[in-house]
């Protein structure tokens, strides 16, 4: 497509935003009463309403058109077919082959594509984690002193923590854990302290999860674990309670964990996007294997809707065109996610990494100046706790913050009254946004309520909401292990889209690096060794010296 047409495509996206009007949520509903029914698409029982935003026909014409001149149907075929999505890293983004379900035909290797090999790889890899979860949930495998594990320490960073965390406090929240999931990731002693105060190191599991092995971090508080355990259990106790997760076979060797303790994968699986891969494995063992099979195949299912449905109807593109809509056409500056679901409280933490370091990216994949501002900051909590926080600016703040509600039609526990409490207010929140409250209308239920004329008039210009705030609203049956399977895998295909249509590599991420080799020159600095080249830094670790040599 060329460039001309790209620039025609946004210009009339932009055009429309300026329309008086483009904001106007109320007025699409006067003027469509089928909206609700006609702005909301399905896959199965999983639902997204794009009803309370201000996107009508021409909006999504112009969308669509945005979506064409990106030549999202050629981007969606080469991300299947394993070709190098990633330039900068010469790497492919194949995540969607670690949810395939095992088929016969994986194994066949001769003439294999791209697609197959990698299907084929994680099938295989998978069953060997299959068979590592299940030697430990029936006791084959114990620990040092032949207790078995009840307890799996997972020691990684970024999508080697992220994920898992999340993914392991949602799925175990209901049934309880086999084993107890705990998370260790950040640097900070403290942290290390914390958890292993809380440890029996005879019947901990531990996990050094890292694609890369050479995470600084990571590797620190490794090797503190190791050195915990070594010194409780002894020396020849190491091998019986580490495992790894990694595509750095040498490194996990020097480390000293055995070959066959090691579960793998291939570097076209992006840190954000490995929760799928072996990095799952805490999930598989504190939330059980089927579990995790539940996971992958929900996954899996948003793969396939993504693949093949049109784009008219496939809800990442659609929430995707959303996502533009907001922040390139109403000019928001971030995104609020709130799940309606405690189970989902670590879900913004989550999509903080997968799309913020995915489309966080102000260069197109030309190398020139990204032409449009590119991913909101993401932010979020659980509902109902997020309405007596932050919800306050999201009401009646000075700046336009979308937000994602997600919420299951039913819950996992008996008390349906705090389920409908839940759900009310989840409803509620999304019509404030849309509708608010005018001036008029504040002013008579004031009256109504015996309020002095004067103290009307004081206070009901701060009670007013201005309304036209736009949601999305994702619903779906039950949050079970399927359904966050295809919850997580919208967002991934959604911020895969995204980054198409604003040309820029979703799958790189060379802004983490400056602060990394940066703090390596500062590391000496702390011991007194050498002289910052920077003067805030100097005077900072001068500070800081003084402060640490003061009684
Ligand atoms: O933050 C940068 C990053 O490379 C992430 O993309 C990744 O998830 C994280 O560091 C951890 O990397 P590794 O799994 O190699 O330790």
């Amino acid at each position: 497509m060329p460039e001309t047409s790209r620039q025609t495509s946004w210009s009339r996206l932009l055009d429309l935003a300026r329309w008086p009007g483009a904001r106007d949520i109320a007025a699409r509903f006067a003027a469509d009463p089928a909206r609700p029914a006609r702005m909301t698409w399905a896959l199965d029982d999983l639902s997204l309403d794009l009803s309370r935003t201000s996107i009508g026909e021409a909006e999504f014409a112009a969308l669509f058109m945005v979506a064409e001149a990106a030549d999202l149907e050629s981007f969606r075929a080469r991300l299947f077919a394993g070709e190098t999505v990633n330039g900068t890293e010469r790497r492919a983004a194949l995540h969607m082959a670690l949810r395939v379900p095992e088929a016969p035909h994986l194994h066949a290797q001769a003439n294999a594509s791209a697609w197959e090999e990698a299907c084929a790889y994680a099938v295989a890899e998978r069953a060997r984690m299959h068979r590592f979860v299940a030697d430990v949930h029936e006791g084959r495998l114990l620990g040092a002193t032949g207790e078995r594990f009840d307890t799996v320490l997972n020691i990684g960073l970024g999508g080697s923590d992220l994920g898992p965390r999340f993914v392991c406090d949602a799925l175990t929240q209901v049934q309880g854990p086999v084993l107890a999931p705990r998370f260790l990731s950040n640097v900070d002693g403290h942290a290390f302290e914390g958890i292993a105060r809380t440890l029996d190191p005879a019947r901990t599991l531990i996990l050094v999860a890292s694609k890369t092995f050479t995470t600084e971090e990571t590797m620190t508080n490794a090797a503190a674990a190791r050195a915990w355990l070594a010194a409780q259990l002894g020396e020849a106790a190491v091998g019986a309670h580490f495992a790894a997760l990694s595509t750095n076979r040498q490194a996990v060797q020097a480390f000293g964990i055995a070959p066959e303790r090691m579960f793998g994968f291939r570097d076209w699986v992006g840190g954000r996007y490995s929760v799928w891969s072996p990095i799952g494995m805490s999930v598989a063992l504190a939330a059980g294997w089927e579990t995790f099979a539940a996971f992958l195949a929900g996954g899996h299912a948003m793969d396939q809707h993504f693949r093949s449905a049109p784009f008219t109807e496939n809800l990442p593109v659609l929430l995707a065109l959303a996502g533009i809509w907001h922040r390139d056409a109403l000019g928001a500056a971030s995104l609020c996610i709130l799940g309606y679901d405690e189970r989902l409280r670590l879900l913004p933490a989550f999509l903080q990494q997968l799309e913020m370091e995915s489309n966080g990216k102000s260069v197109a994949l030309d190398g020139t100046p990204a032409a449009q501002p590119t991913c909101p900051v993401v932010f979020g909590a659980a509902g109902t706790d997020a309405q007596h926080s932050f919800m306050q600016l999201v009401h009646q703040g000075t700046d336009l913050v979308p937000v994602d509600f997600l919420l299951a039609a039913k819950p996992d526990h008996d008390r349906s009254d705090a389920h409908e409490i839940l759900a009310a207010n989840a409803l509620a929140q999304a019509e404030a946004l849309a509708f608010g409250r005018d001036r008029a209308s504040v002013e008579t239920q004031m009256r109504e309520a015996g309020v002095d004329e004067a103290t009307i008039a004081a206070v009901a210009p701060h009670r007013v909401f201005a309304g036209n705030r736009p949601s999305t609203l994702i619903l779906f049956r039950r949050l079970d292990a399927f359904t966050l399977g295809r919850v997580i895998a919208l967002y991934e295909h959604k911020v895969a889209v995204q980054g198409c249509l604003w040309g820029v590599n979703s799958f790189d991420q060379w802004g983490v690096e400056l602060g990394k080799v940066l703090a390596r020159g500062i590391r000496p600095l702390l011991e007194g060794r050498g002289t910052a080249a920077c003067a805030a830094t100097a005077a900072s670790v001068s500070r800081l010296r003084a402060l640490q040599a003061a009684k």
